[in-house]
């Protein structure tokens, strides 16, 4: 396929620049080592500045003129951004909030998407581009909308998406009685005599039904799923050589995004390491990049592109801060040792007006080049040839962490503790493993366990009997499965069980809990072999054993030498249970104690801030070490390891790359 290549690209916006300036750009583009630009995905208004008159001849000849530069082109599409003239003749297309406000024109993403006007409009726009540029040798691919589900807020609660809800209502419930026994409306005379009476979970005077916030979650995603699906299907019809994707968000929540990967060629992802909306820290911690990083990897199980990587200081109003010298390579090269097979910088030149004149691109304001244009410059024609070797190929990891969109929007709707968090859990498991150099994929329910000598799978709080059937074939044929606190609690409906806890999952833990206890104002120390270990934090399980053994005891409270957390065997493997959230002294010990006894093996030691990931090619593995930190740092390569890139003294930010 055409786009099966490693690519650099920028994100970049003809209609922002006056056409003059063009080949300057393409011309320095070129000079840098890119080989193609995305483009388009907020120009509605200028590819249809009013009903069915559509102007493409400066797409047109913008895309000549980059192509004339060897740069190809992604297109995006614009339905992020209905122009005003669209939201003038139906007004109804703009989103409403919980309180049922209607948010006003204006930012982008100001539709509803469920809306019948706005669908007609975006079919019309997409079906238009996509036929325009379908025989374009240029253009190699397509990226839906943007960033689909940002800038929603609470997602729309109009009559159009109530009303869509109800059809997905009817459609799971068939009936509305069924409804009333799954959700227990019974409770505060909540029960329906017709599915046209549920409401869409506007600001009550106290909670809803958690039963039917699970479902709107449920719907909301589904629903833009569908969106993007409309989308998917014109360009499939239009443009069949074409590859589409979308611009993915990291642990962005409102989407379950194994669902909207499944019809995608590829993810893209959108990478921004020093954000301004950081509060107390000025990048993300480097675990954390590392981890949005292998979620997107794990959400298609293979390699992904950047569809825009920070290229300069970034913010709206208020700023991040400026990536030092060196660090704008070094995200690079993170993006590349985790999976990307192309990275595109955004933006290509920072905007002179609209809300991200400060979101910094590779070139300032002035448009000329300089220290980002450079270390960029450089970046490329390092990692091309590494990542030529690397292309399409995913690498394997012994661990992996079961992510969960359902479970996380059912532990948002009732917390127990205020400050329980499941991306939070997902991301302190996480980052124990990372701590340690061992690779971790991410996977789904529905992902071959197989793979994995341990699976990590926190807070499965709704059960349903399948997962618990899959998991107990992992665990017999040798797998290590690791459950914690709050699992077994509930059923798909968001329903408790009638039964003691874990529920269904009782048998494979060979344990009960017929207690527990919320930590408020409060933190419990663990034992781990007679001598404290650490602390449990937010909640701990009092637990009952059955056929497990205790690995951990309470030493604290009234269930003082109580079980805190178990083993179980079952056939060729094992079924841990950790019934609380560790502080990091307590993760450590305990998932110490569980590894041990498993054959996980780091990647190699480093030193501190120093990141070592793996990616294998069809001959060996390339190693990549990355300095998180400001300060020159050496490593020691293990024996045999040959330095591509860089050597064996890291500079502030550096990288090596190694073979072997
Ligand atoms: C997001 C969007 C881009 C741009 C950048 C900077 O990632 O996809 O269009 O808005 O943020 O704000
Ligand atoms: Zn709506």
């Amino acid at each position: 396929m055409k786009w099966d290549d490693i690519y650099f690209g920028v994100d970049y916006y003809p209609e922002h620049w006056p056409g003059e300036r063009w080949e300057t750009d393409a011309r320095l583009m070129k000079e840098a080592g890119f080989d193609a630009v995305r483009m388009a995905e907020f120009a509605w208004v200028k590819m249809e500045p009013e009903l069915n008159r559509f102007c493409f001849e400066w797409l047109d000849d913008a895309i000549t003129l980059f192509a004339s530069y060897g740069l190809k082109v992604i297109l995006g599409t614009p339905t992020a951004t209905p122009p005003a003239w669209i939201i003038e003749s139906a007004p109804e297309i703009l989103p409403v909030n919980e309180k049922g406000g209607r948010l006003g024109f204006g930012g982008r993403h100001h539709d509803c998407q469920s809306n019948a006007e706005y669908r007609k409009h975006a079919v019309r726009i997409v079906t238009a581009l996509a036929e325009h540029y379908k025989d374009n040798s240029a253009v190699i691919g397509w990226q839906i909308d943007n960033e689909l589900g940002n800038s929603h807020e609470d997602l729309c609660m109009c009559e159009s998406c109530r009303s869509k809800f109800h059809e997905w209502l009817i459609k799971k419930y068939i009936t509305i009685e069924n409804l009333n026994e799954c959700w227990g409306t019974i409770f505060w005379s909540q029960t329906y005599s017709g599915f046209h009476q549920i409401p869409a979970p506007r600001i009550t005077p106290n909670s809803h039904n958690p039963s039917l916030l699970l479902d709107w979650k449920r719907f909301c995603s589904d629903l833009i799923i569908e969106f993007q699906q409309l989308q998917i299907e014109i360009i499939h019809k239009i443009c069949p050589n074409h590859f589409i994707t979308h611009n993915f968000m990291s642990f962005f929540d409102k989407i379950d995004y194994f669902g909207l990967a499944t019809n995608l060629d590829f993810i893209g992802y959108d990478q921004y390491p020093g954000g301004f909306w950081l509060k107390d820290s000025a990048f993300l911690p480097p675990f954390e990049l590392a981890a949005g990083l292998d979620l997107m990897k794990g959400l298609k199980d293979k390699p992904f592109w950047i569809m825009e990587h920070q290229a300069g200081p970034a913010g709206w109003e208020t700023l991040g801060p400026t990536p030092r010298p060196g660090q704008l390579r070094m995200w690079t090269s993170l993006s590349v040792a985790r999976g990307a097979d192309a990275v595109f910088y955004f933006r290509w030149r920072s905007c002179l007006f609209g809300t991200e004149q400060f979101w910094h691109g590779i070139l300032p304001h002035s448009g000329i080049p300089g220290r980002r244009y450079d270390e960029i410059k450089k970046t490329i024609s390092e990692l091309r040839p590494v990542m030529s070797k690397l292309k399409g190929l995913k690498s394997q990891s012994n661990v992996a962490i079961l992510f969960s969109y359902e479970q996380n929007w059912a532990i948002e709707i009732q917390p127990h503790h205020p400050d329980l968090d499941y991306i939070q859990q997902i991301k302190k498991y996480y980052a124990y493993f990372y701590d340690r150099n061992i690779a971790v994929d991410f996977i789904s329910e529905e992902s071959n366990f197989s793979k994995h000598s341990l699976i990590i799978a926190p807070l499965q709080f709704l059960t349903n009997e399948r997962l618990v059937e899959r998991f107990k074939t992992y665990v017999s044929n040798g797998g290590n499965l690791v459950l914690t606190m709050r699992t077994g609690v509930k059923d798909d409906n968001n329903v408790c069980l009638d039964s003691h806890l874990p529920g269904p999952f009782s048998d494979l833990l060979g344990i009960e809990i017929l207690d527990y206890d919320c930590l408020r104002e409060l933190s419990v120390q663990v034992s781990l072999d007679g001598k404290i270990a650490g602390t449990a934090q937010k909640w701990c399980d009092i637990i009952s054993l059955k056929s497990a053994k205790a690995i951990a005891h309470y030493n604290g409270e009234y269930y003082k030498g109580v079980p805190a957390a178990t083993v179980n065997a079952l056939g060729a493997g094992q079924s841990y249970y950790i019934g609380f959230e560790p502080d990091d002294a307590l993760m450590s010990n305990i998932m110490d104690l569980i590894t041990s006894e498993l054959n996980i093996e780091p990647i190699a030691a480093t030193p501190k801030n120093i990141e070592i990931s793996r990616r294998t090619s069809k001959k060996g593995n390339y190693y990549f070490v990355l300095n998180h930190s400001g300060e020159k740092v050496e490593f020691t390569p293990n024996p045999g390891w040959k330095a591509v890139l860089g050597s064996d003294v890291l500079e502030p930010y550096g990288i090596t790359v190694y073979y072997f």
